[in-house]
């Protein structure tokens, strides 16, 4: 993959574990608290009575509001404090359980078969996202979903014509049809992550033929976009004239890698 280097291991996220702890569980993030998260929950449906598989799942937020609405869930993170912060939130009894992993290698831990695969922000994480989606597509049942939110790869971290770079975001040899590795620090609520983190963006229509070729079919995209009562509210118009985020679904339709498929 030219000009993208090596990735890095998970220290970053061990660095950055207290800061982003406090944010998610203060709902310091206002994207998610009041705009994303209400669209991967309803892309997700009704929890109630669904196996879902939270993959990148962080301090585990969303593993208990699913949890809490019905879901058994199983979250799954490279990151030792952030699942050891997941499982310290989980009361006995409850219908969660969170494991160090790699989603990449789902087929090393011990995951059932799922209705509902769930990335949340985390498939930016990874250069190449190939064996993630392969993965995915094997967890799920026939009738399951993938439902991913990622970072828009046509205005994240793009260069823009005319624009300057965005520090931290842009370098020179950047274009939007290379995959672009993204260094930079969290900042959320006016504060900053200790470390910064790296993420890697790549173009729409790799992504898109890559779940294909995991096997994914009916693949549906949409723009979390903020409401007429958001627009009025300045931060939103300041920070998001242009989607951000991109959120993905799709279902595991049968074909598998290297499989001739009409659709
Ligand atoms: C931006 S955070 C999102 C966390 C959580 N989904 C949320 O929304 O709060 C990305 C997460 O993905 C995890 N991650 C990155 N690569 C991973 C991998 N290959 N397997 C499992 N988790 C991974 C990181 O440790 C981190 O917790």
């Amino acid at each position: 993959m030219p000009g993208v280097e090596a990735e890095p291991d998970a220290a970053c996220w061990e660095r950055n574990a207290a800061f982003w702890i406090e944010m998610m569980r203060g709902g310091q993030d206002r994207y998610r608290a009041e705009l994303t998260d209400l669209a991967v929950m309803r892309a997700i449906g009704e929890p109630a009575g669904q196996v879902i598989l939270d993959a990148g799942c962080g301090e585990g937020y969303l593993s208990r509001e699913l949890a809490r609405l019905g879901a058994k869930t199983i979250g799954v993170d490279t990151s030792r404090t952030l699942i050891a912060a997941a499982r310290a939130s989980v009361a006995t009894g409850d219908r969660m359980s969170f494991e160090v992993g790699d989603f990449r290698r789902l087929c090393e831990l011990e995951i059932p078969v799922v209705d509902v695969v769930v990335a949340n922000l985390s498939i930016n994480d990874i250069a190449d996202p190939t064996r993630a989606f392969e993965g995915f597509a094997n967890a799920l049942t026939p009738t399951g979903r993938l439902v991913m939110l990622m970072l828009h790869p046509c205005f994240y971290g793009t260069p823009a014509h005319s624009e300057a770079p965005t520090a931290g975001l842009e370098t020179a040899e950047h274009t939007y049809f290379s995959t672009r590795r993204l260094v930079k620090h969290f900042e959320i609520a006016g504060r900053r992550s200790p470390s910064p983190s790296t993420r890697y963006v790549r173009p729409l229509a790799r992504d898109l033929a890559t779940l294909r070729e995991a096997g994914f079919r009916e693949i549906t995209l949409t723009e979390p976009a903020p409401s007429p009562e958001q627009w009025a509210d300045p931060w939103w118009r300041d920070y998001l004239r242009r989607p951000l985020f991109l959120l993905v679904e799709a279902r595991p339709g049968g074909a598998r890698r290297g499989v001739a498929s009409a659709t």
